[in-house]
């Protein structure tokens, strides 16, 4: 797995603890905001970063390992990742505009889950290795190539950039239909890539 310290962001940094009442409301499966596009960040500033921070708060207070602005209800090109949650010295990631510029040939299947659809978990089919530009929290242009599990939550939260979700790419029509109904979503709200 890709942890390369310099990708990781100090500037934003907030205590990693779960707060009685988070910044932001995180929208869950079948509320229309996470079908929409994000749109591209056109300056860095300090209103992004606190974004960044406030974001960060809320997915630490749902103990979520990553996070992008349309599930706060913010259709801007911005995610927030911490692969290391338990550890406090441990900084973030923030990605602005990011971009895939390409894949590695192997496919991964793993179990994802997703702070919109609390309780879910379902397999999903991947590319293994993603390279990935981006900006970070300062503005500056980053690249990074990433596999394992940060490979598979840039995919997931790129996704939610364009109105995707992760059931919409479970193949097992069984399995998530059972995992919908276990926790009382609609099928109807899913809208599968086949
Ligand atoms: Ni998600």
């Amino acid at each position: 797995m890709a942890r390369n310290a310099e990708h990781n962001s100090r500037t934003v940094q907030v205590p990693k603890e779960a707060l009685d009442q988070p910044p932001l409301e995180i929208r869950t499966l079948g509320d229309q905001v996470l079908r929409q596009s994000a749109r591209r960040i056109s300056k860095v500033d300090e209103a992004v970063r606190d974004l960044a921070r406030d974001m960060l708060r809320s997915m630490y207070s749902s103990s979520g390992i990553g996070l992008a602005a349309p599930q706060v209800g913010v259709h801007k090109q911005l995610l927030v990742i911490d692969l290391d949650p338990e550890n406090p010295a441990t900084p973030p990631m923030v990605l602005i505009n990011p971009e895939i510029r390409s894949f590695g040939s192997g496919i991964d299947t793993y179990e994802e889950g997703c702070l919109s659809i609390p309780g879910v978990y379902l397999n999903v089919v991947r590319p293994a290795v993603v390279d990935v530009s981006y900006r970070d929290e300062l503005g500056r242009p980053q690249r990074i190539k990433a596999d394992g599990l940060l490979s598979r939550c840039i995919q997931h939260e790129m996704d939610h950039l364009n109105g995707v979700l992760f059931v919409d790419r479970v193949s097992d029509e069984l399995s998530l239909n059972e995992g919908l109904s276990q926790k009382g979503y609609k099928r109807s709200d899913v809208h599968s890539i086949r």
